[in-house]
């Protein structure tokens, strides 16, 4: 049985698919970059072996459904350029995590929001998703400015919620409702 139907996505630029183990080297180059890394969940990548890893690891919850993290190919070069993702799905409240990073050279052509819109459309209404959040940290305007342009609302702030590196960080938390995202569209 597939847990997660009907993909890849295609937008008009954009081809969301899972990962291959071939990626590996582009995935790698994306999360070893401090700049794209500043406000993750943790510190830049160092070792190739961590690429490999988290692609096996995506592969295995692809198939049994625990998450579903596509990796953002733009078609005209076939470049890897980023990921996003939906995660920690709870089947029963219809609820699930986003999380979303983009190559450095790719930022600012607005790949991410057209890859989301993809994404949150195919929660929404394959994944009969009704609340989608987002968990960022407060400093990071580029997100946050993502979310805000895709309609999601500033809900709360959880305070000193990770510590990376040592690094003591809040945690803000976004919030996108289905019918926010129906009326949005209409
Ligand atoms: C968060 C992140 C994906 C945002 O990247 P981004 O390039 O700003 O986002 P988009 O791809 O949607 O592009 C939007 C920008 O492109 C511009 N743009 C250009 N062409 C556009 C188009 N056709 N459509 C929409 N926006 C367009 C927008 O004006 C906007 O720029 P602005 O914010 O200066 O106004 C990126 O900063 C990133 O990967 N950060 C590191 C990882 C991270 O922190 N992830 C979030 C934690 S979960």
């Amino acid at each position: 049985m597939t847990h997660f139907p009907a993909l890849p996505l295609q937008t008009e630029r954009l081809t969301l698919r899972p990962y291959r183990a071939d990626d590996a080297e582009a995935v790698f180059a994306i999360f070893s970059d401090p700049r794209v890394m500043r406000y993750w969940s943790t510190p830049p990548w160092t070792s190739t072996a961590q690429a490999d890893e988290a692609i096996e690891s995506d592969l295995r919850a692809l198939d049994s459904g625990r998450h579903l993290r596509l990796g953002i190919e733009r078609r005209d070069d076939g470049a890897l350029i980023g990921q996003c993702t939906l995660f920690d799905i709870v089947a029963g409240c219809r609820r699930a995590e986003m999380g979303y990073a983009l190559a450095h050279a790719a930022w600012g052509r607005g790949y991410m929001h057209e890859a989301l819109q993809a994404l949150l459309r195919y929660g929404f209404e394959l994944l009969e998703l009704n609340r989608v959040e987002a968990d960022i940290d407060p400093r990071n305007e580029a997100s946050a400015a993502t979310l805000r342009r895709l309609g999601f609302q500033l809900e709360g702030l959880l305070r000193e919620r990770w510590v990376v590196d040592g690094e003591v960080s809040d945690s803000a938390i976004y919030g996108l409702l289905r019918r926010d995202w129906a009326e949005a569209r209409r």
